[in-house]
């Protein structure tokens, strides 16, 4: 889909479609006035007789409205306007979007990014709506053979704002938002793909891709590389695979080399059997979805590089299948983590955690400024949050801070979750320094405890994205999150957010 921007009256518009919004108890909002004083009261009537009252969800296509050069329009029930908020705005923009597919309008104008959300900037309007639009129209359908095709998608997009002045930043906001969409949309492709497709080297292949489009430095550490770097915690993972591991380095270097680096790691399980500590056979073929983790900071790489910030940005992938087998690792195995210290593995289910511990090791050599792990680590962590929030962990309160408000600014929130001592005593081992779990409560938490012994030396936070990566039923598939609460951080960190 193509976007566009333009500041104009809805009344003067050549698009194919022009959609504006009507509150509940009939009141038109601004735009919505303006067409309807073109068009001599024809709306205010059809509103009055009941036809469009203005109820969120609802929608009213009108065609050759008189006094205006619009072939259609596009009224969108807005619910109350008092009620009118982050969440109601971004399910006005879907309602409209998936309305304009079906209407067989190629090309729309749509003025509801003028509409005003308390405390959110026009900037923050045109970002969410082309992200929530984009997010609304995409589709995973590379495996059916035949495709329920969209007789005429909607092809361009154009978002009116009400002030000449609001252009330039506007126009800003909008290559943001695109930016995120596209990096949403190569997380959810990564995350659907099947196990058999998106394999460790799969995704090592589409880190080079993305290095060769974007100039990103990319190196690619295979077995023998972690052997030599006493990574055991990770390739005690590996052990019952036949896939070869693969440990993904991409670097965008937007700065000059003195600054430090934002590192990202994600954890890349292209499948989670458990490995001997078996899963249950009921839905594990969601547990192709392990390696959202990987995926999502694949996305905010792409997004950065796209938008060419000036920061350093690197992102580490332990990329393994968990899988079973005469080799793989048993519960009671103890191995040596890359930072020496000992762990053991009383779970094999628990893998997450051992290979995110040698990578996070790893990172210590770009002496990194701040570092943020993403993994769907837990399932206590999807009893403790659901899908709405992902959980945060970090060492440092100011750092948290600055996630959750990313998240909030974005929709795509997390919960600050404690990282206590007294949870630490839960990991003690007999035989080792530390075991890879903690017994049946707080797991998302002991989970979170664990990785803080390996991130000592520098400042680090920990998403545990295990609820909101991905969507169970109906409509099953990768979400893209958390990709806009992390851009958001960066465009923060970087200035550019307004
Ligand atoms: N990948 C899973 C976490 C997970 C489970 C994500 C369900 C989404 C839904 C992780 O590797 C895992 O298996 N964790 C175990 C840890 C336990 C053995 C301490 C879990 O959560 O059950
Ligand atoms: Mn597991
Ligand atoms: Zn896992």
């Amino acid at each position: 889909m193509e976007f566009s921007i333009k500041s104009g009256s809805p009344e003067k518009q050549r698009s194919a479609c022009v959609v504006v919004g009507v509150f509940e108890s009939r009141k038109l909002t601004l735009p919505a006035e303006l067409l309807d004083k073109a068009a001599n009261g024809y709306i205010s009537d059809i509103v009055r007789r009941g036809d469009m009252e203005g109820k969120a969800g609802s929608t009213l296509l009108l065609h050759n409205l008189p006094g205006t050069l619009c072939d259609r329009v596009l009224l969108v029930g807005l619910g109350k306007e008092k009620d009118f908020r982050e969440k109601e705005f971004g399910n006005a923009i879907r309602t409209t979007v998936k309305t304009l597919n079906e209407t067989g309008a190629f090309d729309a104008s749509i003025f509801l990014t003028e509409l005003a959300v308390k405390k959110r900037s026009i900037a923050w309007r045109v970002r969410q709506t082309a992200m929530i639009a984009l997010d609304a129209t995409y589709k995973f359908d590379q495996f059916k053979s035949k495709k329920d095709e969209v007789r005429r998608p909607l092809r361009k997009l154009t978002l009116g704002v009400e002030r000449r002045n609001e252009l330039a930043q506007s126009e800003e906001a909008l290559n943001q938002g695109l930016a995120i969409a596209e990096g949403m949309a190569l997380a959810k492709n990564l995350g659907n793909l099947p196990p058999n497709v998106c394999h460790p080297t799969y995704l090592a292949e589409q880190a080079l891709v993305m290095a060769k489009e974007f100039n990103l430095a990319c190196e690619i550490l295979e077995r023998p590389d972690m052997e030599k770097l006493g990574m055991h915690s990770l390739l005690s993972v590996a052990n019952g695979a036949h896939q070869p591991p693969k440990l993904i380095v991409l670097s965008h270097k937007g700065a000059k080399a003195s600054e430090k680096p934002l590192v990202l790691v994600g954890k890349g399980v292209t499948f989670d059997t458990g490995g001997i500590s078996l899963k249950p056979s009921a839905e594990m073929d969601e547990m192709k979805y392990d390696m959202c983790g990987a995926a999502s900071v694949l996305g905010v790489m792409q997004a950065v590089a796209r938008m060419k910030l000036a920061i350093n940005l690197t992102v580490i992938i332990p990329a393994t299948e968990n899988m079973p087998g005469g080799n793989a690792t048993r519960p009671g195995d103890i191995v040596t983590s890359m930072s020496g210290q000992t762990i053991e593995i009383l779970n094999t289910d628990a893998e997450g955690r051992l290979i995110l511990c040698d990578a996070l090791t790893y990172v210590e050599r770009f002496e990194p400024d701040t570092v943020i792990d993403v993994a769907t680590l837990t399932g206590a962590c999807v009893v403790a949050l659901g899908g709405v929030a992902s959980g945060l962990f970090a060492n440092k309160d100011s750092l948290a801070r600055e996630l959750l408000d990313a998240g909030d600014e974005s929709h795509d929130r997390a919960w600050h979750m404690p990282l206590w001592d007294d949870y630490q005593e839960l990991l003690k081992s007999p035989f080792a320094d530390m075991g890879n779990i903690g017994g049946r409560w707080g797991g998302a938490i002991t989970a979170a405890c664990f990785l803080s012994r390996f991130t000592k030396k520098y400042d680090w936070a920990h998403l545990d994205i295990a609820g909101t990566a991905w969507k169970s039923g109906a409509d099953k598939g990768a979400t893209g999150r958390p990709v806009p609460l992390l851009t958001h951080y960066i465009l923060q960190r970087a200035g550019k957010l307004n």
